[in-house]
């Protein structure tokens, strides 16, 4: 498939069948995000995965937070947690933060959303769903999840992928995606 094609056919996938993702799948997308560009190849990334007897006490974590975030909101914290209960894997990425370098903990961040990129696309090609969470119960910003993954200090979580095999109503429904045409956000200089 060509580049175009494959990128615009990569969307994000937030509901999916009850139906547990092979091994090897989530290995190819893994592979394909250590694939990613990465200046002076400190390869920054981290992977965290997530199914099974570790997603439920991600989904206890996930509704620890979201009691404490919407306390007068019971549907809505029914509803997320419906999200996570249904989602089959989870992978949590963290980037390497360069003790006294700013510029290098930046271009790491840079680096590890290649990676992102890279497995969504994999995803995509696999007809796998995914999507990149880092609000609600993504989590990113909660540091509990640090905790939870058992990561050393210095790795900084960028995204939660959510990923399953794609639930077909749901993907039949989803509006076309929209972009605003780049000639609009270039200036030629
Ligand atoms: C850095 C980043 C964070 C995102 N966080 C969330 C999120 O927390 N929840 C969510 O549902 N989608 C999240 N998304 C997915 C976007 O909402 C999605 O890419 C956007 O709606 C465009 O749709 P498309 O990916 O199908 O083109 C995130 C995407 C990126 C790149």
């Amino acid at each position: 498939m060509k580049t175009i094609d494959l990128l615009k056919a990569r969307r994000a996938i937030r509901n999916y069948e009850n139906r547990k993702v092979e091994k090897e799948k989530i290995e190819y997308l893994l592979e394909a995000a250590t694939l990613a560009p990465t200046d002076r190849l400190r390869e920054p990334w981290s992977f965290y995965v997530i199914q099974d007897e570790a997603k439920e006490r991600y989904e206890e974590l996930a509704k620890e937070f979201l009691l404490e975030r919407f306390p007068t909101k019971p549907n809505l914290v029914e509803s997320s947690l419906k999200v996570v209960s249904t989602t089959p894997v989870m992978i949590i990425v963290t980037s390497d933060l360069v003790i006294d370098d700013e510029d290098a903990s930046e271009d790491n961040e840079y680096a590890v959303c290649c990676a992102i990129h890279s497995m969504w696309l994999a995803a995509s090609e696999l007809g796998l769903g995914f999507v990149w969470r880092t609000r609600g119960v993504g989590l990113v910003r909660d540091s509990r999840l640090h905790t939870f993954i058992g990561a050393p200090e210095n790795k900084k979580i960028i995204g939660t992928i959510f990923l399953g095999y794609p639930d077909k109503e749901a993907l039949n429904s989803m509006k076309p995606s929209k972009r605003t045409p780049y000639h609009e956000k270039t200036v030629w200089l």
